[in-house]
C-alpha cells in the first residue's frame, strides 16, 4: 500500500509551527488537532457512500451519504488522544477504541497496557489508528496486529511524522494498511526520538516531561 505524504500547504504550515520548540502545550494540542481534522480530509476520500432521499425546501432528491457509524477511530495513548477530537469534527458518529501503549525505553518495544474496542471495528467498516509519531514502527505494527486479531480489515494508520524505517517496518508486517502522514523525517537519534521530528508528542500535548 503506497503511503500518502499530505503535502497541502496548510499542513505543512501547521506542522512548521508543531515542530518550534517555543509552541507551548495550549497551542501545540490545538496544531495537533487542526493538523488531524486536515488528514482526515484525505484519509477519507474513498469511503464508500451510500444513496439516501433528502427533501429541499424545493423539491426532493437524492444525495449520497457517508456511513460515519460503521467507522472505526482507535488512538494510540497517550499521543494519539491529542488527534482524537480533530477526525470526530468530521466523522463525528464515528465509534472510538482505545490502545494502551508504551515503549519500554530499554528495550524500545512496546509495551501494552490497554485495549477497549467498539463493534464497528469486528464489523469491517474502515478503522483508523491514531498516533503522530511512527519511529521505529513497534507501536504502530502491535497496534495493527491487535486490531487485526479483533477483527479490523480496512485499516489506515495516520501519522504526522514518520520515518521510512518505521513505515517499512509497517509495510513489512502489514502491507495492506494505507499510512498517512504529513511529512517523512530523514532519521532515528540513539534514544529512537525521530529527527528533526517534534520532540516527545505525549509530553508536549500534556505538559508532561
Ligand atoms: C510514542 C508515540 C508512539 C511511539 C512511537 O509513544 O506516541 O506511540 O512512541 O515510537 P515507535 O514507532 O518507535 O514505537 P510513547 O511510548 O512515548 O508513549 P506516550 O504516548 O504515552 O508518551
Ligand atoms: N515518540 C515521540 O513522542 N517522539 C519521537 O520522536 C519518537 C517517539
Amino acid at each position: 500500500m503506497p503511503l500518502h505524504l499530505v503535502e497541502h500547504p496548510l499542513v505543512q504550515h501547521k506542522l512548521t509551527m508543531l515542530r518550534d520548540k517555543e509552541t507551548g502545550p495550549k497551542e501545540f494540542r490545538e496544531l495537533v488537532e487542526e493538523l488531524a481534522l486536515l488528514l482526515t480530509y484525505e484519509l477519507t476520500r474513498d469511503l464508500p457512500l451510500v444513496e439516501v432521499e433528502v427533501e429541499t425546501p424545493l423539491a426532493r432528491t437524492k444525495g449520497r451519504m457517508v456511513r460515519g457509524e460503521r467507522v472505526s477511530v482507535i488512538p494510540i495513548l497517550r499521543a494519539g488522544l491529542g488527534m482524537l477530537g480533530g477526525v470526530l469534527k468530521l466523522l463525528p458518529a464515528a465509534r472510538v477504541g482505545h490502545i494502551g501503549l508504551y515503549r519500554d525505553p530499554e528495550t524500545l518495544e512496546p509495551v501494552q497496557y490497554y485495549g477497549k474496542f467498539p463493534p464497528s471495528l469486528a464489523e469491517g467498516g474502515p478503522a483508523i489508528v491514531l498516533d503522530p509519531m511512527l519511529a521505529t514502527g513497534g507501536s504502530a505494527a502491535a497496534a495493527v496486529d491487535l486490531l487485526r486479531r479483533r477483527g479490523a480489515r480496512d485499516l489506515r494508520f495516520m501519522c504526522l511524522v514518520a520515518t521510512r524505517e518505521g513505515i517499512e517496518r509497517v509495510e513489512k508486517h502489514h502491507p495492506e494498511v494505507a499510512i498517512y502522514a504529513a511529512a517523512v523525517d530523514p532519521g532515528l537519534n540513539e534514544h529512537a526520538y525521530i529527527v528533526p521530528g517534534l520532540g516527545d508528542a505525549g509530553d508536549r500535548l500534556f505538559g508532561t516531561r
